[in-house]
């Protein structure tokens, strides 16, 4: 095993479970079967399975400069895009900050079916310069984070399974597209993630690699703060679960601190008992923008 394999993997963009081929034998054998845990929700469905490698495919096959191929989704699959939108649509403006909803109103999502990568991209990069790229699911939190330097979002594409459609084991599209997509159409938000692959590119050591990916989780992945009197969502993995916004006022919340940040651990498989929360959004740009700079 390679240095570079022992790494851990960012657990809420990539899932070792997924496309359990290794990314040597996918390439290997085209029609390798996506392996997924026994307890995963489309375990025991052979048509979402070989869907789900069909899109991976998709990703391996994709060069960087190609128009982005659209995955063959199925009836069923947008009709659990229209179930999650009916959930997260009074969960946004209960929850969501002000940027974010200002993103959501520019990109203007049709909420009947899921946009292909390619429509998302149209929008976001006209407003922040970032795309989104596919991958089929292994990506080391390095490569993640140094391809937001270069206004890149490594990004899953295909769906949950239908029988869940409230619920995912691992990060889809919905999660990319809802939290990630949308915060990229925010000028800011955007610059901040940029800084991140920056800075990681910065970064030479294991433990220092691991302290920013801490930071990334409890900012752009898991951030809160403060509007007025309320306590609002501007982390994607909030925006993009309506059952962890309204959870989230249950979470610990703590005053944002960068640095506590960088050494607080967390689980991944879990509703966030601990969040930092930002006095205000400027608050939390300038804070962190300074910290990535400055990195
Ligand atoms: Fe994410």
């Amino acid at each position: 095993m390679t240095a570079e394999s022992k790494q851990p993997l960012l657990s809420d963009h990539v899932d070792m479970r997924l496309v359990a081929v290794d990314a040597d034998e996918a390439i290997a054998d085209r029609n390798a079967i996506v392996q997924l845990d026994p307890d995963h929700p489309g375990f025991r469905d052979r048509e979402y399975r070989k869907r789900r490698n069909q899109i991976a495919q998709l990703a391996m096959n994709f060069q960087p400069g190609d128009q982005i191929p659209d995955a063959p989704y199925t009836a069923e699959e947008h009709q659990v895009w229209r179930t999650i939108w009916k959930a997260l649509e009074p969960a946004h403006q209960k929850h969501a900050c002000a940027e974010y909803l200002a993103s959501l109103r520019r990109l203007n999502f049709d909420s009947d079916r899921i946009p292909q990568l390619r429509e998302v991209n149209e929008r976001v990069q006209a407003i922040s310069g970032f795309r989104l790229e596919p991958v089929a699911g292994l990506v080391q939190p390095r490569v993640f984070l140094e391809n937001l330097a270069n206004g890149v979002f490594l990004c899953t594409q295909y769906i949950r399974h239908h029988s869940t459609p409230l619920y995912t084991p691992e990060p889809d599209v919905v999660h990319e597209i809802v939290g990630h997509g949308v915060t990229l159409a925010s000028a800011r938000l955007a610059e901040l993630n940029r800084l991140f692959g920056e800075a990681v590119k910065r970064t030479a050591g294991q433990e220092a690699l691991d302290r920013l990916s801490r930071v990334y989780w409890f900012t752009i992945e898991f951030g809160a703060l403060r509007e007025g009197e309320s306590v609002k969502a501007y982390g994607t993995g909030l925006l993009s679960s309506a059952g962890e916004m309204e959870e989230m006022h249950e979470a610990e919340l703590r005053p944002l601190d960068l640095d506590a940040a960088s050494r607080q651990q967390y689980d991944p498989t879990h509703f966030q008992p601990l969040l930092f929360c930002a006095e205000s959004f400027e608050a939390l740009y300038s804070e962190l923008r300074e910290y990535l700079t400055s990195w």
